[in-house]
């Protein structure tokens, strides 16, 4: 079983990226890591470079899209603890740039089952494991383009990318955060964008084929600012690194 005095945490898509950072950053604070992955390879790989350097870390294959696989991480996860301090929402999907006319439901419908109906997806499974932790908090990974305010600003250069799938994806995780945040108030549910919305700054990962100029450190600054936060903290708010960020 976990230590009751250290916090756990569980992070989607855990192998790489961001949220491989964000597992090196609070295993470094002495956190219980379940390291999410849908790949085992992939995560045992990264779950092993973790411990090496001094973190308890679980590797959980944890496929977003299926549901036996978010059961099965469920039952993984309560063999080491009875309960769970923060959940991060960090896989993602950016599906392939469709331009509006041609998007079909099946282009769009891949990109949600990871962005929205995934986070649903373990939110849901993992609820009574939250709601059993003192101070729970939930992060949910999002983007600068999932916010009305920066897509229909053109000084932004997301508002002439032209797709459909990545963009309301987002938008639709923000409004769940929203109304989770609304109606579950004893869990923190807040939005992180990993870049800089106001300087159009982003972090350097394979969904971008490392064309950020953030490091993945920087990237990670609002991940684990909301993973972190203390008890009378904030909840329903949505945040990059430099402060709050217009829905
Ligand atoms: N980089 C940025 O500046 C930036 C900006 C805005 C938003 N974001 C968001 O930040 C999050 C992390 O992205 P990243 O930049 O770190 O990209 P990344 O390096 O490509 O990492 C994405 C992660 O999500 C995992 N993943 C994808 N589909 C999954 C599924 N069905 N089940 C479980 N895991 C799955 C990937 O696993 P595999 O290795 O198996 O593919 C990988 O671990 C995403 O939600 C992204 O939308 C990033």
């Amino acid at each position: 079983m976990t230590n009751a005095e250290q916090t756990s945490v569980l992070i989607t898509g855990g192998n790489k990226g961001l949220g491989f950072e964000a597992a090196r950053r609070l295993g470094e604070q002495g956190w219980t890591i379940f390291l999410g992955s849908r790949d085992e390879g992939r995560g045992r790989a990264a779950a092993d470079k973790l411990a090496d350097g001094g973190a308890n870390v679980i590797m959980v294959p944890l496929d977003v899209t299926s549901d036996e696989s978010v059961s099965e991480a469920v039952r993984l996860v309560r063999k080491h603890t009875d309960r769970l301090d923060v959940l991060i929402n960090n896989a993602g999907a950016p599906g392939t740039i469709v331009a509006p006319a041609e998007a079909t439901v099946a282009d769009v419908h891949s990109v949600y089952d990871t962005n929205v109906y995934g986070p649903i997806r373990v939110t849901h499974a993992f609820l009574p494991l939250l709601q059993a932790a003192d101070h729970p908090r939930v992060v949910m990974v999002s983007s600068g383009g999932g916010s009305f305010a920066v897509v229909t600003d053109p000084e932004q250069p997301v508002s002439k990318m032209h797709e459909l799938a990545y963009s309301s994806s987002k938008a639709a995780l923000n409004m769940i955060t929203v109304r989770y945040a609304q109606a579950l108030p004893k869990i923190k549910f807040n939005v992180a964008t990993p870049g800089e919305v106001a300087n159009r700054k982003f972090a350097a990962t394979d969904m971008n084929h490392h064309t950020g100029q953030l490091t993945v450190t920087e990237g990670t600054d609002s991940i684990v600012e909301l993973a972190t936060l203390d008890a009378d903290g904030p909840t329903g708010i949505f945040i990059d690194r430099l402060g709050p960020v217009a829905w």
